[in-house]
């Protein structure tokens, strides 16, 4: 049969080099809803607890990542440049952190936050000033926030056990937990106060 001519008019008006910008339409998926039908023998109810709480557990991850990168760009004073490197390197592994969660939510249907007006509004942890603060204060607000996060953690691998859902606990110990575990323990030994050059003679300490 021979190929019927498609009229170059009526071929300009299908094909258009015209980028279709300025595009709006209603949503796909809510936020706070999960998927009804998923081939994953996780029951509904259990998708939708583990989503809502790993969102709060991403929230919470976005906020630690972001205080990460202020302190890197405003820490001051004689150990700037390790302090200025360590906080870039926990930075680039929370973004890390931030992906698994932020998948895991999709994986099991939900609808994960992601931008920072939503994060704000979610996040347990307290809103930093916006000027520079002193080195040991930036390391305890960083400490605070993994203690929260830390915490979440422990409640929702246990919970996520109870549930069945192992995927999720086995995430939240091996992909969240540990990593954070392990920041605090180089966070914190920057809060011993030990001499630098001259040891201390016995008796000279002071309590406290
Ligand atoms: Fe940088």
């Amino acid at each position: 049969m021979p190929k019927k001519e498609v009229p170059t008019t009526t071929r300009q008006s299908i094909i258009n080099a015209q980028p279709r910008i300025h595009q709006r339409a209603p949503e796909i998926q809510p936020y706070g809803t999960v998927s009804h039908a998923l081939p994953l023998e996780l029951e509904e109810p259990v998708r939708l607890e583990m989503t809502e709480q790993l969102n709060l557990l991403l929230a919470d991850t976005m906020t630690l990542r972001d205080l990460y990168k202020k302190s890197h760009w405003q820490v001051a004073g004689p150990t700037f440049y390790q302090l200025h490197l360590l906080f870039d390197k926990h930075y680039e592994e929370q973004v890390e952190v931030v992906d698994e969660i932020a998948e895991r939510i999709q994986l099991l249907g939900g609808v994960s936050l992601a931008m920072a007006a939503d994060v704000a509004e979610t996040t347990r942890i307290e809103r930093p000033p916006r000027g520079r603060e002193e080195v040991p204060v930036q390391i305890s607000r960083l400490l605070d926030a993994h203690q929260i996060i830390i915490g979440h953690c422990r409640r929702l691998s246990r919970r996520a056990s109870e549930l069945g859902d192992d995927g999720t606990n086995d995430m939240v110990v091996s992909d969240v937990l540990r990593p954070n575990e392990l920041q605090v323990w180089f966070l914190s030994e920057h809060l011993v106060d030990v001499p630098l050059v001259h040891a201390e003679e016995p008796g000279v300490r002071k309590a406290g």
